[in-house]
């Protein structure tokens, strides 16, 4: 059987994390590479050891032909590229948040659908042993309270650092556990957001991320149609090592579930049982894998997170920003 042939649009951190997944998996070939820094695409040919180099999504289309698009590249830079993908005729894997603004990804899912074209959005998580073993045991378990949260520092990348070009830390990184909430508990019926600034000094040089104007900090509160209420922090102002507590806390009807994020998960329930699990195998790695698998047989039947799925997370997560700026609860 052939090839399948792989082309990837973003050469920076995400997308090297699927290069060496891939390059693993014996039935992928590199047909090209295309970043806005071409030094950046000529580094993943290096390293996949074949494809061609470009600095455009356009050159790239007309250039190569693959079968599949790993699309990484900085939130704001979304449409054109998906929608020439898509025009192409290319299966594609995207990475979260798919854009900044819902309509844009509303229309890319409406013209990938047309097309039949499958497609993926990089959530991990929920490919990952620890989240199966959650679902698996909160399937005939009663859930009332959640504690969820995401708190670290900034990310060295620039675009990181302006609402216009990340979206805020909920939008763009939190947006995994938003997802990995309502792959559990299902769909949000309202939320309530509310949000700070003030700890990080952009221009000290204890932080020295000039031009940083996101939230430090945020709390959300939502409210699932199962009745579930989860409280969702998210927070950007710390100091490595200084803070550990990212994760979730699911409060079943008599069962604690402890997950630390991509890490272990515990389980105490009435019966005194306790369970510890950590993780195995990345995450990543099997995301990519069931991806190419679904390419290759046409059944789609692995993939946890296609596009039309993801959209849901990603209304979820600009709902939150809406309350945030209105101060008002936002119903979904
Ligand atoms: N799923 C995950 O766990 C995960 C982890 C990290 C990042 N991400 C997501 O991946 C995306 C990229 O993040 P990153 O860490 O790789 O950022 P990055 O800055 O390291 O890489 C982005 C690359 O895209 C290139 N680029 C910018 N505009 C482009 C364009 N129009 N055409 C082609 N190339 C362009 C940049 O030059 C850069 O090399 C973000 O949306 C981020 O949220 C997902």
């Amino acid at each position: 059987m052939e090839k399948t042939k792989v082309a990837m649009i973003g050469c920076g951190g995400r997308n090297k994390v699927h290069l060496d997944k891939l390059t693993a998996i014996p039935e992928v070939e590199f047909v090209g590479f295309c970043d806005v820094v071409p030094e950046k695409a000529e580094a993943f040919r290096a390293v996949a050891g074949e494809g061609r180099v470009f600095s455009n999504h356009t050159d790239l289309l007309n250039s190569v032909d693959p079968d599949v698009v790993y699309i990484a590249v900085p939130p704001h830079q979304h449409g054109a590229i998906e929608f020439a993908v898509i025009e192409k005729g290319c299966h594609f894997m995207v990475e979260k948040p798919m854009a900044l603004e819902y309509e844009t990804a509303e229309k890319i899912w409406n013209a990938a659908k047309a097309k039949n074209l499958i497609t993926g959005v990089g959530f991990q998580d929920r490919y990952q042993d620890l989240t199966i073993r959650m679902k698996e045991y909160l399937k005939d378990r009663k859930v009332g309270l959640v504690q969820a949260a995401w708190m670290g520092g900034i990310p060295g990348v620039a675009w990181w650092r302006t609402q216009a070009t990340c979206g805020g830390q909920i939008v763009e990184q939190n947006i995994h556990l938003y997802d990995q909430l309502r792959y559990l508990f299902g769909e949000v019926k309202t939320v309530y957001c509310r949000a700070e600034k003030g700890i990080v000094e952009p221009d000290s040089a204890e932080y020295n991320v000039p031009g940083y104007d996101l939230e430090d900090y945020s709390s959300a509160v939502l409210t699932f149609e199962n009745g579930v209420i989860a409280n969702v922090f998210t927070s950007c102002y710390h100091r490595p090592g200084s803070v550990t507590d990212s994760g979730m806390t699911v409060y079943a009807k008599n069962a604690t579930l402890r997950y630390k994020l991509r890490n272990s998960l515990d389980i105490t329930d009435e019966t005194g049982t306790y369970e510890t699990m950590h993780r195995g195998e990345e995450q990543t790695g099997i995301m990519d894998r069931t991806f190419i698998a679904a390419i290759r047989s046409g059944d789609t039947s692995g993939i946890l997170s296609d596009y039309g799925d993801a959209l849901k997370s990603l209304k979820l997560v600009l709902a939150c920003n809406r309350s945030i700026e209105t101060g008002k609860p936002v119903e979904l």
